[in-house]
């Protein structure tokens, strides 16, 4: 296999270090924009001179964003080249997109890493589906948070001290919205659910609240009630389509999720025939991520050009199927608030079973009133 590589940064430079290690897949050029002195012989600044190799039969993509990382790709695609990618802002933004045209030009395009950074979680919910039924899909798929809220459990400490100390351990970014604020795990759920359940969410509507107002006062008034929180991505199959939402979950201490530790993941399916099978591991970091890369290369070198799954119709987003309570801290009551409340924790109500979808409706409106608020959803 002949591959050019596009992006020479934390997950790129794993990929050519396992690449450099085997006679059967040859890196020949990488796409870089700044000068890169240790692949100096093989980089170049312009995508044509990859687009236009016909020796180049497989494009790694390993950016990230959307563009112009799309316009590459469709154009790898549409030239007959094989595309594995680690961008989930892509995939989740574009799957049935670029999926139509691989199939239309008879080509692979895999996104292992996409979800799970290292874990083989999608190359199995593809597995799974050859013989059984998915109900649900999810889990703690971002380590990031999870690093944030185990440490909270661990020792008192805010929200603001052990974000910085996650950014300084280089487990956060700089800027560290899309972790904190779940736009990333909300992307790997929708990639999730589209490949479980055959079908095109739209990711931007999937229901999301993140852990930024969480307090070590609601984590101590969690504990002292035999709690965990977590930031959990959830989605099933329902009568009218799928219900998928991220919230902040309260999970007793015996669940496996609450057991989760530092910035690992547990991503998990449930089937009809073979019940519920989890995967824990490393969600992120450079080999880990590189290495499920480099699988999907061995995969599409051994032949298999198949997909994940095969969009049919857009499925009906129904996030108000699934109710249950909610741990509820906000400054001010409100009437419909109150009208639901069934009991009290120190900072905070506890609701009667509301549709989900409803809740996430009210606390984002919520959060532009109070910003302080925080929810999260009792399991
Ligand atoms: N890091 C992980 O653990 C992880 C896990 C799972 C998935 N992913 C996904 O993998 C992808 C890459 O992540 P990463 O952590 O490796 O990011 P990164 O360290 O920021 O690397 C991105 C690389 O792409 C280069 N690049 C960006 N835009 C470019 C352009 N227009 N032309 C040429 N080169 C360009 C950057 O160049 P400069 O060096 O000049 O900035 C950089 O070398 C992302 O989609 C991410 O979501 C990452």
């Amino acid at each position: 296999m002949n591959i050019a590589l596009l992006g020479f940064g934390v997950v790129g430079g794993g990929v050519y270090e396992l690449c450099r290690k085997r006679t059967d897949l040859s890196l020949r050029r990488v796409l870089v924009r700044s000068d890169k002195p240790e692949i100096a012989s093989i980089a170049t600044r312009s995508f044509d001179d990859i687009l236009s190799d016909p020796s180049i039969d497989t494009v790694v993509e390993v950016m990230g964003g959307i563009h112009p990382a799309k316009e590459y790709v469709c154009a790898a695609l549409n030239a007959g080249k094989h595309v594995v990618t680690a961008n989930k802002a892509l995939i989740a933004a574009c799957y049935d997109e670029l999926i139509a045209l691989a199939r239309k030009n008879g080509v692979a395009l895999r996104c292992t890493a996409a979800v799970g950074g290292g874990i083989p979680w999608l190359i199995n919910l593809e597995r799974v589906k050859r013989l059984d039924s998915l109900s649900q899909v999810g889990g703690i798929m971002n380590g990031t948070t999870n690093f944030i809220m185990d440490a909270m459990h661990a020792a008192p400490v805010s929200f603001a001290d052990i974000l910085k100390k996650a950014q300084e351990l280089g487990y956060a970014e700089a800027d560290p919205s899309a972790d904190i604020d779940g736009d990333d795990i909300r992307r790997k759920l929708a990639i999730s659910a589209n490949i479980a359940f055959d079908t095109a969410l739209s990711e931007t509507e999937i229901p999301t609240f993140g852990i930024r107002t969480v307090t070590d006062g609601d984590i101590a008034s969690f504990q002292r009630r035999g709690f965990v929180c977590k930031l959990i991505a959830t989605a099933l199959r329902c009568e009218d389509g799928v219900c998928a939402f991220v919230e902040p979950t309260l999970v007793s201490r015996q669940e496996p999720e609450a057991a989760v530790p530092a910035n690992y993941n547990l991503i998990t399916y449930t089937a009809d025939a073979i019940g519920r099978q989890s995967f824990f591991g490393q969600g992120a970091g450079r080999f880990p991520t590189a290495a499920n890369v480099v699988q999907d290369c061995l995969d599409v070198l051994g032949g298999k050009t198949a997909f994940y799954s095969v969009p049919s119709a857009a499925a009906k987003l129904c996030a108000d199927a699934v109710a249950h309570p909610y741990y509820v801290r906000t400054a001010v009551m409100d009437p419909w608030l109150t009208s639901i409340t069934a009991d009290h924790w120190e900072g905070g109500v506890i609701t009667s079973a509301v549709p989900v979808g409803q809740m996430l409706r009210w606390a984002k409106e919520r959060l532009a009133a109070d910003p302080t608020c925080f929810i999260a959803g009792i399991r």
